[in-house]
């Protein structure tokens, strides 16, 4: 583990030679933290599922240092889609874009398009200029936990498993960056996250949200929904989300399981936003930025495994704006289970 915040150019020049040198490294971002590799070295990429335990068929992103090394990435760009990047880069915001046939398939999991970003944390942008490379980067969890976003959630998941962690404190995000398919005439959020589908719409005019999204929010659509076939974001915890047409009906519901809970000696807590704490009482509760919720979210479903908590109740937010990323990774947290 090397503290960035301490000593920045000696960390990053280590951290840049072991992706020079086709090694793995896990570097901060403002979403969350990044397991790295050269995105134009399959061996180097393929240590990095090896390290997450991740499946084959599941695509990396790639992040690159400057908006015109797309073109070497990607072809067929639309003005649509340099608009969206001219926008939304750098920051929380991942292009879907047909890809150039030079991308190892390792990386694009075999499709024929590839995720791109442009970050906006500046630790993670001097680590890819200093690398000199394109860095292919999934969040820095072991497959199926809760994405980190502190660097000691990385050490409790990979300790022995890469050489390098870099330190730069918590991401401000919290969240994974929003994956927009690109390749249309129409932007499709096919992952929610940092870049709202507000904001999206209000510069293409239009915005679609991919039906596994809105599927992931719907009971029962776990069996049909192909992208839901790898449990994810999963604390050891049992998750359940509580939701209803107002504050005071899903509080209502959360109270009378918890309450049961209890006297059964179960340990349990409730995860909602800080301003409906207050209809919690003296129970256990979790409590997230109201304006911001996701960015705690990762954190917070960690921190109770820490607790050893058997149950987490989740008061339901609103699904819009950052909501609906964090409903989307809540109720796969929950493994489809609502209430
Ligand atoms: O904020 C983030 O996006 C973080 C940081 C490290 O940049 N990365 C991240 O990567 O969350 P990962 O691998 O944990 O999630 C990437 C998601 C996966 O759900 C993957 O299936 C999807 O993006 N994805 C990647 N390339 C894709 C493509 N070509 N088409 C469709 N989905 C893609
Ligand atoms: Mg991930």
């Amino acid at each position: 583990m090397i503290n960035l915040m301490e000593k920045p150019e000696e960390g990053i020049r280590q951290a840049a030679e072991v992706i020079k040198n086709g090694g793995i490294v896990a570097f901060p971002t403002e979403t969350v933290y990044g397991l790295g590799a050269d995105a134009q070295n399959p061996d180097a990429v393929k240590k990095i599922f090896e390290a997450k335990g991740r499946p084959q068929d599941n695509p990396l992103i790639v992040h690159i240092y400057r908006i015109e090394d797309v073109e070497q990435l990607a072809k067929e760009i639309s003005p649509l889609a340099w608009n969206m990047m001219r926008k939304f880069w750098p920051g929380p915001f991942t292009a879907v874009l047909k890809k150039q046939d030079s991308v190892p398939d390792v990386v694009s999991g075999g499709l024929d398009t590839i995720g791109i970003r442009l970050p906006e944390n500046k630790l993670a942008r001097e680590l890819i200029k200093e690398s000199g490379k394109f860095i292919a980067a999934p969040s820095a969890n072991l497959s199926g936990k809760p994405s980190p976003t502190e660097a000691r959630h990385v050490y409790d998941d990979m300790k022995g498993r890469i050489p390098i962690i870099l330190d730069g404190g918590s991401c401000e995000v919290g969240l994974e960056s929003t994956v927009c398919d690109l390749t249309g005439e129409i932007p499709v959020i096919l992952r929610p996250g940092g870049i709202t589908p507000e904001m999206i719409e209000e510069e293409a005019g239009i915005v679609k949200i991919s039906p596994a999204v809105l599927g992931g929010l719907k009971k029962g659509e776990n069996a049909a929904s192909p992208g839901m076939k790898y449990k994810h974001y999963a604390p050891k915890a049992k998750v359940l989300v509580a939701r209803g047409n107002d504050i005071n009906t899903i509080a209502k519901k959360i109270i009378s399981r918890y309450d049961i809970d209890v006297r059964a000696k179960k340990r349990v807590a409730i995860i909602c936003p800080e301003s409906y704490e207050r209809l919690y009482g003296t129970r256990k509760v979790f409590a997230l930025d109201s304006q911001n919720p996701g960015k705690g979210l990762f954190s917070t479903l960690r921190h109770a495994d820490e607790e050893n908590i058997e149950t987490i109740y989740f008061h339901a937010v609103r699904e819009d704006g950052l909501g609906l990323a964090v409903m989307n990774r809540i109720i796969r947290a929950a493994e489809f289970r609502t209430f």
